[in-house]
This record gives structure tokens, C-alpha cells and sequence, in this order.
């Protein structure tokens, strides 16, 4: 018998966990829009967001955060003003913080992006294909 200290915990039920699993393609399957993420789970500050992107994006880069990138189904092209990388399903790749980026895909891709809850998908640069930030799916 263990009498090592357990800390006191909250029952889930009280916590209101009731234990959903987060299923990638069932969220894909709730929208069809491009380039604008969706949040679909939270670890301490970080988000976990899908999106479908297609075509090519703005240079733009984070000063303040690195961005991660989870190919989960078709290949993503992310350009960098002195080379680029490729990944297909499976692969990531994390950018770091201040570095200038454009992702690019021929045809769609499924991401699920980690990174900071604030982060504009536009970064520093604004404008027009700015995505609204917090939509939950
Ligand atoms: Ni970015």
C-alpha cells in the first residue's frame, strides 16, 4: 500500500470533461473554406488549428513566435526568401519566430498548425486575407 501524497483533483465530471476525442477528419468535414483556421483544441497558451489551403499565400513572418506546420493530407510548399521546404502527409516543420515565409500548395492541403492563441495567420504584414482568429470548430 502506497502511502506516497496524492494531490487533490477535481473530478472530471465536475470539471466538465466528458472525454471527446478530436477527430482530424470529422473537423474537416465541418467546412470547406480556405485559409481561414480553425481552433479546434487548446494546451496552456497553444492552439491547434486545421485549415485548407490551396494556391499561394502572402510573404509574411511572426516576430514574436515560431509557427508549426502538420501536413495531414496533400503536399505543402513553404518558401523562404533563401530556399524552401516541402512536405507531404506526415511531415512537419516548424518556422522559426522573425523568419519571412510563404506557404504554397498546388493542390489542397490539410494542415493542423501549432502555435500561440493570437497569432494572425498574416502575421505582421495585415490586410486583406487576414483570418478572423478564435472561430472553434
Ligand atoms: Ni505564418
Amino acid at each position: 500500500m502506497s502511502t506516497h501524497p496524492r494531490s487533490p483533483t477535481t473530478p472530471a465530471a465536475i470539471r466538465g470533461n466528458t472525454y471527446q476525442r478530436i477527430n482530424f477528419a470529422e473537423k474537416f468535414s465541418l467546412f470547406s473554406e480556405q485559409w481561414a483556421p480553425k481552433v479546434i483544441a487548446e494546451m496552456n497558451d497553444y492552439q491547434f488549428k486545421l485549415v485548407k489551403i490551396q494556391g499561394d499565400f502572402i510573404w509574411h513572418d511572426h516576430v514574436d513566435t515560431d509557427e508549426t506546420f502538420i501536413v495531414l493530407d496533400g503536399r505543402l510548399r513553404i518558401d523562404f526568401r533563401d530556399g524552401h521546404v516541402q512536405l507531404g502527409a506526415g511531415e512537419m516543420f516548424v518556422v522559426p519566430k522573425g523568419v519571412e515565409h510563404k506557404p504554397f500548395a498546388e493542390g489542397e492541403v490539410r494542415l493542423l498548425l501549432i502555435e500561440p492563441r493570437g497569432v494572425l495567420n498574416t502575421g505582421d504584414e495585415g490586410g486583406a486575407r487576414t483570418a478572423i482568429n478564435d472561430v472553434r470548430i
